[in-house]
């Protein structure tokens, strides 16, 4: 059998378990918001639309953070229209999904709605076709609390006399995409980003601002994009987001499997590229990542493409991407890259959060589920606790076509002081063959308690449906004990497992 070793030392700490990491995101694309979270004939749902399965499901997830409304809808959204009496809304085109917003949910159900499920808002403001003063106007909306005529207008609208203190902001969404509306260069976008942030913070000093980064390694302007957005409005911002999403390409399971090596290699090249700005300018400040977009994403399926012609419907079925184990192994894989990042990355959205490439699904007027990529993020947002701290891993590698060679073993380790508990998540890349890792933490003892849980599936492709969601869940793995004062375990092939240690 394969074997590998993990050393832990939990006096080197890396950084904090950052709450945050564990964010999501809600767009106003396909059935994310309409038939998601909101649909006020469901038989689940509240006095305000939202429907209580969906709510129940978010809580067990663990999500702490939820952006919002978007995406690339938020580049031609006007917020304005999402308030006020619901029969008076105006309706819309959405140009990024080619669909008819109907407005029934705007900022005001999506504060109600957050305040239910008890996350954190992180809003986006649209950079793409509008500007500064649309973001003050949403700003003074949002945070003032009254006396102004937006503010009122908020107490009016929502009976909400206490403002809703949204701390988080993205200014504008993936502007270095030649497909969103109101696509900017970097220099452009950085002017109008670090001029909004700067108004913006004439308001409400207290804010915490992201300028947007790209959207994944493979653009053409990657790296030359953050470096010359940074070079205008480092001073500006907290933050600088990336995104990314990978899926299996032609077969290729063991490249899959090592997405992670490119997401580490993102935010390395991120932070380098904003700590030599920081150098060019003499700052004190170091600003971090939010990861504020990310998940498996299979953009060339046929959901997620988007209706064309005089076809413009309401929250049609879109990127509805059904995943499978190895889906969700990846996903636990891109967790453990998160999390060991944590010095830098600040923040973290999986993308999305309902039916548009998420781990819950619904059916109009029928039961929500999980999809298999909800249980490594439920349970790493559960039992990540304490510090993130320093592991050497040494296992055998493997060949990949995307990577090159590449341990079969990934893994993140965090320590809670108070309990004394540690946490080691770790997925086995081999595509075919069990592998025993040991797991040594010198100067510390593992008393008898060791539970480990483990997902994976003889058939890796299956996916949960509604009628089946549970046949598959993180089971048990017994073969976890206690030895040498540390601990052993066997890991099966394309699994993810998590370990906690008394
Ligand atoms: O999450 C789906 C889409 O992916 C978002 O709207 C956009 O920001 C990204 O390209």
């Amino acid at each position: 059998m394969l074997s590998a070793k993990i050393t832990v030392d939990p006096t080197l700490v890396i950084g904090p378990v950052r709450p945050r990491t564990f964010g999501s995101f809600v767009e106003h694309l396909g059935r994310c918001v309409y038939t998601g979270i909101y649909e006020p004939g469901h038989a689940t749902a509240d006095k305000d639309g939202f429907r209580q399965d969906v709510a129940a499901l978010v809580r067990e997830l663990g999500v702490t953070t939820v952006r919002y409304p978007g995406g690339n809808f938020v580049s031609g959204y006007r917020w304005e229209d999402g308030i006020g009496p619901q029969g008076e809304r105006p309706a819309r085109l959405d140009l990024a999904w080619h669909t008819t917003e109907t407005n029934q949910v705007g900022i005001d159900e999506f504060m109600a709605w957050v305040r239910s499920v008890q996350v954190e808002p992180m809003l986006a403001v649209n950079l793409g076709t509008r500007g500064i003063h649309e973001a003050l106007d949403l700003l003074e909306y949002c945070n003032i609390a009254g006396g102004t005529h937006l503010s009122q207008l908020r107490r009016t609208n929502a009976s909400a006399d206490a403002p809703y203190g949204v701390s988080m902001w993205c200014l504008g969404n993936e502007m270095d995409g030649p497909w969103q509306v109101g696509h900017k260069t970097p220099q452009e976008y950085g002017r109008l980003a670090a001029e909004t942030a700067r108004a913006m913070r004439m308001m409400d000093p207290t804010l915490e601002l992201v300028a947007c980064g790209s959207s994944g390694t493979k653009m053409p302007t990657f790296g030359a994009w953050e470096h010359g957005v940074l070079m205008e409005c480092y001073d500006e911002v907290d933050l600088i987001s990336a995104h990314a999403y990978y899926q299996e390409n032609d077969g290729d399971l063991a490249s899959f499997l090592a997405s992670a090596v490119d997401m580490d290699h993102f935010i390395d090249a991120v932070t380098a590229t904003a700590d030599a700005v920081r150098a060019a300018k003499k700052a004190d400040k170091r600003i971090g990542v939010a990861f504020d977009e990310w998940n498996v994403w299979y953009q060339d399926a046929e959901s997620s493409r988007p209706p064309e012609g005089d076809d413009w419907p309401v929250a049609p079925a879109l990127l509805e991407d059904q995943y499978s184990v190895a889906d969700a192994v990846v996903v636990g894989g891109l967790l453990i890259s998160l999390l060991r990042h944590t010095d830098r990355v600040h923040e973290a959205s999986l993308a999305q959060l309902v039916n548009v490439i998420a781990p819950i699904r619904t059916e109009p007027g029928g039961p929500a589920w999980r999809q298999t990529i909800f249980h490594p993020f439920a349970l790493t947002a559960r039992r990540a606790a304490g510090e993130v701290v320093t592991i050497s891993i040494d296992a055998p590698t493997y060949e990949t076509n995307e990577y090159g060679d590449v341990p079969l073993v990934d893994a993140v380790v965090t320590h809670d002081r108070a309990t004394g508990r540690a946490s080691v998540f770790v997925v086995n890349r081999s595509v075919n063959q069990e592998l025993r890792l040991e797991l040594a933490l010198p100067g510390a003892t593992v008393d008898t308690s060791v539970d480990a849980l483990t997902y994976c599936n003889r058939d890796v492709y299956w996916k949960a449906t509604k009628d089946d969601a549970d046949a598959v869940k993180p089971l048990v793995n017994a073969s976890a004990h206690a030895v040498n004062g540390g601990a052993e375990i066997v890991l099966p092939p394309v699994s993810w497992s998590v370990l906690t240690l008394g």
